[in-house]
């Protein structure tokens, strides 16, 4: 007797920045949040949890590796999740299934821990599929937050606030929807993927350093709660240059930050400050903001645009950063985009050098829904013994 259920859940990309706890084990923020949940076709987690009576031992893979669960964040959201079911059986659940061990398995169509927001997604999907299997209803954005931060925005499609809270045992800090997927479909979303490599500060060490050594973070506590206002009234109207303007800001300030931290953490690199330069001079050229850049814990860049201008900034991605063998365009995973030529009178206007090969690939999608259940067999990670069908050798 087995009891399986697959999901998937989405990356979310933060237009107002989550940086800095006032609680590590709660992960209890020092700032509300804002971020728009990206399409699955293109970014997604994935898991199958499944638990049995012949199960020996809790056991759990990641992109087909075997991993311990024995850390702290798996930990509390396994005893929160458990906690919540328990509530439940004493309500309505006849069997001991409870207390049966648990396999899960996982994996993403990206790379991990790339600054693309792998553990968003990652615990976001956990949660989410734990929460099914158990039959779990109601919030459980709290949840997630218990297993990175930013997960708990991902529970939601559209346009995601992560309302900080007051209470000291989190019980406010909640994910709550601005807007569904549905409120704004010209909205696109361009990622430039500079690096798939591994982050070299996890976030979590990076914050906590900030809040131990920035000053220029106290200063920014005071900036972000009018932010939040702002950014949300531009979203309902859907006011593409203010939206855009406050994402970049929003970006610049994160990274500031980090520099501001004692040693100072640079996520970015040379490409991504020539991505920013790049979008300056084009908002600029062409008079209106029409192209927004945004950085998370990586150099890859993430560009907010409307679906309109994607056929040019893209030709100016191909120019700009030629592939160095494979032809003269860029890969583009996702949506497809109309190929037309660059106008020269821009690129030269842009007076920035090419750097050829410094973009690896692209993603382009729009915003999508939140985390959903796959109900299909054939998608699931556990065959139906409860192993992983595929495991790395
Ligand atoms: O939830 P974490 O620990 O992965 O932190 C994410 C922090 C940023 O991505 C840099 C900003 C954000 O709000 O997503």
């Amino acid at each position: 007797m087995m009891k399986s259920v697959t999901c998937t859940a989405p990356v979310n990309i933060a237009v107002i920045k989550y940086w800095g706890k006032r609680d590590e084990k709660l992960i209890l923020p020092i700032n509300s949040s804002i971020s728009a949940t990206l399409g699955q076709n293109e970014l997604r987690a994935k898991t199958t949890a499944a638990i049995s009576k012949d199960f020996t031992e809790d056991k759990m893979w990641l992109n087909g590796e075997e991993q311990p669960m024995t850390s702290s964040r798996i930990q509390n959201v396994l005893k929160e999740i458990k906690r919540r079911a328990q509530k439940r059986k004493s309500q309505e659940m006849a069997d001991d299934s409870i207390h049966w061990h648990l396999h899960v398995c996982s994996e993403n169509n990206f790379p991990t821990a790339a600054g693309l927001a792998s553990s968003a997604a990652g615990y976001a999907c956990f949660v989410h599929t734990l929460a099914q299997l158990y039959g779990i209803t109601g919030e459980i954005s709290d949840i997630a937050r218990l297993g990175s931060g930013s997960a708990c925005r991902s529970v939601y499609g559209g346009f995601v606030l992560w309302d900080m809270g007051t209470e000291q045992n989190g019980s406010d800090s909640i994910a709550k929807q601005i807007a569904p997927e549905s409120h704004w479909p010209e909205l696109r979303i361009l990622i430039l993927v500079v690096s798939d490599q591994r982050k070299y500060v996890g976030s979590s060490e990076g914050m906590q350093t900030s809040v131990q050594t920035c000053e220029l973070l106290k200063k920014r506590t005071e900036i972000v709660s009018s932010r939040i206002d702002q950014m949300t009234e531009a979203i309902l109207k859907k006011d593409f240059e203010t939206f855009a303007e406050l994402t970049m800001k929003e970006s610049n300030q994160l990274h500031a930050v980090c520099l501001d931290t004692f040693p100072p953490i640079s996520y970015m690199r040379d490409v991504s400050h020539h991505i920013v330069r790049l979008v300056h001079n084009y908002n600029k050229i062409v008079g209106h903001t029409k192209v927004a850049y945004t950085f998370d814990a990586g150099p890859n860049a993430c560009l907010y645009l409307l679906e309109e201008d994607v056929p040019a900034v893209m030709s100016l991605v191909n120019h700009f950063y030629p592939p160095v063998q494979n032809g003269t365009e860029l890969t583009v995973k996702g949506l497809s985009i109309e190929k037309i030529p660059h106008q020269q009178n821009i690129v030269d206007a842009i007076q920035l050098p090419t750097q050829p090969g410094a973009v690896k690939y692209c993603i382009h999608t729009k915003v999508g829904p939140g985390p959903q259940v796959i109900k299909s067999p054939a998608e699931s990670l556990l065959d139906s013994t409860g192993q992983p069908k595929t495991v790395s050798t």
